[in-house]
């Protein structure tokens, strides 16, 4: 990829991501364009038994978006009506908007400062007989303290789902995240790690009964044609997207590795800069969907960025109990780790084509904050 000096430089760039694989990306389109079939066939029961076996998990299920994973996966656990759901703050707002779409209530707790994660310490001070589940997020690509999550779920017989709509492929403990709860959602949005070429989704779970449910609900409720048996949903993936995330799906740990690197690119070039680069959880792989830093100046960083015509993202400025939406139910929350962090966040560009010399040009720009 060559660039000019001012080109902007992009926040993601998709146009570069069919450099190596996109001779075969056009052929398993045609592919199915010659089949005729369209919807739920050949391809996404393969694509379903391939990311199955990459994940590790018993099920998975295609969906037409992240969103619909997580809220199909919270009906089939039958969270609805009056029920709790403890989540995070820090996400993006789909996170907190389907558990308010089955009618339960989102109970936000802080989260944790260094992984920007739920924190697993805040959790069981907020568990009451209304307490349905935890709904975690692996947010930016980094898994959150699944096993001790985990283990206050089945110490308190509550489900646990893990939204891991920016974690495709991150590691907790040697296993994938989506294989420690009751079931996973998962995105396909085009800048995911593992992305299509427009909107999809996965639910993964280890439950014969909830994977069956899924099947059904994203098909409006029928187990065979013309039988309904649940009130369900137009949610399927289709078959062009299927047959691409096939293809896509063999490069899942080359791409990832490379945003891994890159991100330690940054990490040596923004050294002894008063910021805080992201903290990597032994634990774990984190996948960087995101390289997310934090700064007093996040601001004078934006603009040092957008000088040099180099985007950036602030994920999230606001946290999702004050979002219009939700902060009429909560008038008096103070979330203090949350709040801090939505202040002094700021993403830089990562993706798996960014090259070693916009590495560096961000940087440089970075630098220039703290030298004036
Ligand atoms: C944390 C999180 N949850 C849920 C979603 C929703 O996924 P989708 O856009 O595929 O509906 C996203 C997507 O951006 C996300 O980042």
């Amino acid at each position: 990829m060559t660039r000019d000096k001012n080109d902007i430089l992009p926040f993601f760039d998709l146009t570069h991501q069919d450099e190596e694989i996109g001779e075969e990306i056009l052929r398993c389109i045609h592919n199915v364009i010659k089949s005729g079939k369209f919807i739920l066939d050949e391809n996404v029961s393969a694509f379903e038994s391939e990311v199955a076996e990459y994940l590790e998990v018993e099920f998975a299920v295609g969906v037409a978006s992240g969103t619909d994973a997580l809220q199909l996966a919270l009906i089939a656990l039958d969270i609805g009506d009056g029920d709790e759901v403890i989540t995070t703050p820090f996400s993006f707002i789909a996170t907190a908007e389907v558990i308010r779409h089955v009618g339960a209530k989102p109970i936000f707790v802080d989260i944790d400062a260094r992984t920007f994660n739920l924190s697993a310490d805040h959790v069981e001070a907020v568990i009451t007989d209304k307490t349905a589940a935890i709904m975690p997020v692996h947010i930016f690509g980094q898994s959150s303290d699944i096993t001790e999550l985990s283990t206050i779920c089945k110490r308190h017989n509550i489900k646990l789902i893990e939204d891991c709509c920016q974690s495709f492929g991150a590691v907790f403990n040697g296993e994938k995240v989506g294989a420690f709860g009751d079931a996973g959602g998962f995105s396909f949005y085009p800048s995911k790690n593992l992305g299509a070429l427009g909107d999809g989704g996965l639910v993964v779970t280890k439950h014969k009964e909830v994977a069956e449910k899924i099947r059904m609900l994203r098909n409006h409720g029928a187990k065979s044609p013309n039988q309904h048996e649940l009130l369900g949903f137009n949610s399927r993936l289709d078959e062009i997207q299927a047959a691409v995330l096939r293809e896509k799906l063999k490069n899942i740990d080359k791409n990832n590795s490379r945003r891994r690197k890159i991100a330690q690119r940054y990490n040596q070039l923004l050294a002894n800069l008063p910021i805080v680069i992201p903290y990597e959880d032994p634990g774990g792989i984190h996948i960087f969907n995101q390289y997310t830093i934090l700064s007093e100046q996040r601001d004078d960083i934006a603009i040092a960025l957008k000088s040099e015509n180099i985007a950036s993202a602030i994920y999230y400025p606001i946290p999702l109990h004050k979002q219009p939406v939700m902060n009429k139910d909560y008038p008096d929350l103070v979330l203090p780790v949350t709040e801090d962090v939505t202040k002094r966040c700021i993403s830089l560009p990562i993706y798996p084509e960014l090259q070693e010399e916009c590495i560096q040009k961000i940087s440089a720009a970075i630098r220039t904050v703290f030298e004036q």
